[in-house]
């Protein structure tokens, strides 16, 4: 049975904490299903570490579409959320068609935007006819000209407008809300004041679930990002094993008789007369 929002709900309610994590084409969805990520974030970040974007901002609606489908074709159990790429829902007409090619073309059943209470109306729109939105505070990536890349909300003033925008995505009817890069207690004292859970990345243990980027996670790059853990040292795995490879081409060694077959001889020499 794939996760609903009300098992997202009843989550939070019994202090279960949900484990999101990225994925961006069929296997990396496959195997985070099977390892029983109730959430799957195909996060406009594939604009970064999926096609080597120096931001998210290039991501279209076409590559999250694409990408979108192969991670529902791979997840049987997770809820999927998509994200809407950069400038595709500043109206929330805008919004219903980028929501309704996720929806519809992709499969997923969520999709997330990024901003505060100026969304809201957007939101509330969305979520009328019956899309759920997942919100995102704190550090919001495509905004990161203006924004800078760095922990947000740490003065008074823009930790209390931060509070004011997660309960006003709340009551437009976001299903959860992701804290990005915002001071741990800060994000405690938020998810305590919202009843839909929040998912934290860089913003402490009080959050109600945590999301991570697949490749920070299992380590496919040289460094990860501080508030990552890295379960994995996959990238340097694997470089491993595609440099074995190539000196095995190189010194003969593959492929053996093992990885090959071969013909009657009769019919070799029947075919060579
Ligand atoms: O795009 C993404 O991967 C995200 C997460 C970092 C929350 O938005």
């Amino acid at each position: 049975m794939r996760t609903t929002l009300l098992d997202i709900r009843k989550m939070k309610a019994a202090g279960r904490r949900i484990a999101m994590l990225t994925a961006y084409d069929y296997p990396s969805a496959r195997l985070a299903d099977r390892a029983g990520a109730p959430l799957l974030l195909v996060g406009d970040s594939l604009g970064m570490v999926v096609h080597g974007h120096d931001t998210t901002l290039p991501v279209t609606l076409d590559d999250m579409t694409r990408h979108a489908a192969a991670v529902v074709r791979g997840a049987e159990r997770a809820l999927v959320i998509a994200d809407l790429p950069f400038l595709t829902y500043a109206t929330p007409d805008d919004a219903v068609t980028a929501a309704r090619r996720l929806m519809q073309e992709a499969g997923v059943q969520a999709v997330k935007l990024e901003g505060g209470a100026h969304i809201a109306p957007t939101v509330r729109h969305l979520t009328q006819f019956g899309v759920p939105v997942m919100a995102h505070l704190g550090f919001t990536p495509q905004s990161q000209h203006t924004l800078g890349v760095r922990v947000q909300a740490k003065e008074a003033g823009c930790a209390k407008r931060l509070i004011e925008d997660a309960l006003a995505l709340e009551a437009a009817g976001a299903f959860a809300v992701v804290l990005e890069l915002v001071p741990a207690d800060l994000a405690t004292e938020v998810s305590a004041r919202l009843r839909v859970p929040t998912i934290g990345i860089g913003a402490g243990a009080g959050c109600d679930g945590q999301v991570q980027v697949w490749h920070d996670l299992l380590g496919l790059f040289e460094t990860s990002p501080r508030h990552a853990r890295r379960y994995a040292e996959i990238g340097a795995a694997i470089e491993q094993a595609l440099s074995a490879y190539v000196d095995d081409v190189q010194e003969g060694r593959f492929p053996t008789a093992s990885q090959s077959s071969r013909m009657d001889p009769d019919e070799l020499a029947r075919a060579l007369a």
